[in-house]
């Protein structure tokens, strides 16, 4: 299949570009569009048949459900059985925006799009090109991150063709997006509810509205018994080839000792790339180092980081030495996909 690859300016949406995409959507096949947290991959949410493509392009196993886009709270009555108060409280704060809920999903919604779970996860993106465009494929749009299953999620077109050129019909691309990380999900359909992932939308910030939010235990310990509760967040993620390791502690000791770690692996013939920070790159004496953002916003650590990881998969490096950061704020989603792609491989100064 060659894939068709659509520039589009988010001020100037080409209608041209978008009527294509919801055609193709509409007649069941897949595209690819920028949201404001990662690049998606979209099908019909209600089609069974086009949603199961979606598996089968990306090579993600079948037991791990979509979040299906909506541009309005019309179409979240359609796909839900119930809308608990805490998500009309949540969505009038933070939707349209990086957040995805889940409910019980209404019998409309294919258990092919959930994993056959019943319930279903929502999102309702504020990127004006994720909405024209899951406006113009009827409305109801599953997409998950539009990478190849394990890799590191899409934040620029290109990483979209890196990965699934020749496996969809069609990628929008509208520039590099504005997050970087995944939305924070949220379970409403459990009391009280429960960040699933951790995202822009950040704890604090839901706790402010809620009072109690539960945060699913699994999502930093690396050998609890318990299954996640997102079934995507048990399968290896945000992955780069190379074999990375999370180094936390003072800065200056963390810039230390990843010298000394990638000093004794050089010598080893090891190739090593430092992921540093502004504050930091300066400092490091050996490796392949580069700059991820500065620690003083970490919303820009957020944005680099899957980008980062992408860049030393094209740069053959064999061993990876990363800072950690806060776990406050964004930070917190940061770290959980670190450790996530690291495998919790942490060493601690
Ligand atoms: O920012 C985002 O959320 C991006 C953009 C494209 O919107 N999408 C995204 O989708 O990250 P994906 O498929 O890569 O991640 C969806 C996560 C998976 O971990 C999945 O297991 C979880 O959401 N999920 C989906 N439906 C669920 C459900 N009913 N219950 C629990 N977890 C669910
Ligand atoms: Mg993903």
């Amino acid at each position: 299949m060659k894939t068709i690859i659509s520039k589009i300016e988010k001020k100037q949406l080409n209608n041209d570009v978008i009527e294509k995409a919801g055609k193709i959507l509409r007649s069941g096949g897949l595209v690819a569009f920028p949201t404001e947290t990662v690049y998606g991959l979209g099908a019909d949410a209600l089609n069974e048949k086009a949603a199961q493509k979606i598996y089968a392009a990306k090579g993600r196993p079948s037991d791990n459900p979509l979040i299906i886009h909506i541009t309005n709270m019309e179409a979240l009555k359609q796909i839900v059985s119930d809308i608990p108060e805490a998500a009309y409280i949540v969505a009038e704060k933070y939707w349209p925006g990086p957040l995805t809920m889940i409910f019980h999903k209404s019998s409309i919604v294919p258990y092919g799009t959930t994993g056959g779970l019943d319930t279903v996860a929502v999102r309702m993106p504020s990127h004006e090109i994720a909405c024209a465009v899951i406006d113009a494929g009827g409305g109801y749009v599953a997409a998950p991150s539009a990478n190849t299953s394990g890799r590191p999620s899409p934040t620029r077109a290109e990483h979209v063709e890196e990965d699934l050129s020749g496996r969809i019909d069609m990628i929008v691309d509208g520039g590099p997006v504005e997050i970087g990380v995944e939305s924070t999900i949220l379970d409403v359909s459990v009391t009280p509810p429960m960040i699933l992932r951790p995202g822009a939308v950040t704890r604090e910030m839901l706790c402010e509205l809620l009072g109690d939010v539960e945060v699913d235990a699994t999502l930093f310990e690396e050998d609890s018994k318990k299954a996640p509760k997102a079934p995507g967040m048990k399968y290896r993620h945000y992955a780069p080839k190379a074999k990375l390791c999370v180094v936390e502690g003072a800065v200056d000791m963390v810039v230390k000792e990843i010298n000394r770690i990638s000093a004794e692996k050089m010598q080893k013939g090891i190739r090593v790339g430092i992921i540093g920070t502004e504050e930091t790159v300066g400092q490091y004496t050996h490796g392949n180092v580069k700059c991820i953002g500065t620690r003083q916003d970490e919303a820009t650590v957020a944005n680099r980081l899957y980008a980062v990881l992408r860049e030393f998969d094209g740069e053959n490096v064999d061993y990876i030495l990363s800072e950690s950061f806060s776990g406050c704020g964004i930070g917190n989603a940061v770290m959980n996909r670190l450790l996530k792609a690291s495998g919790h491989y942490m060493i601690h100064v």
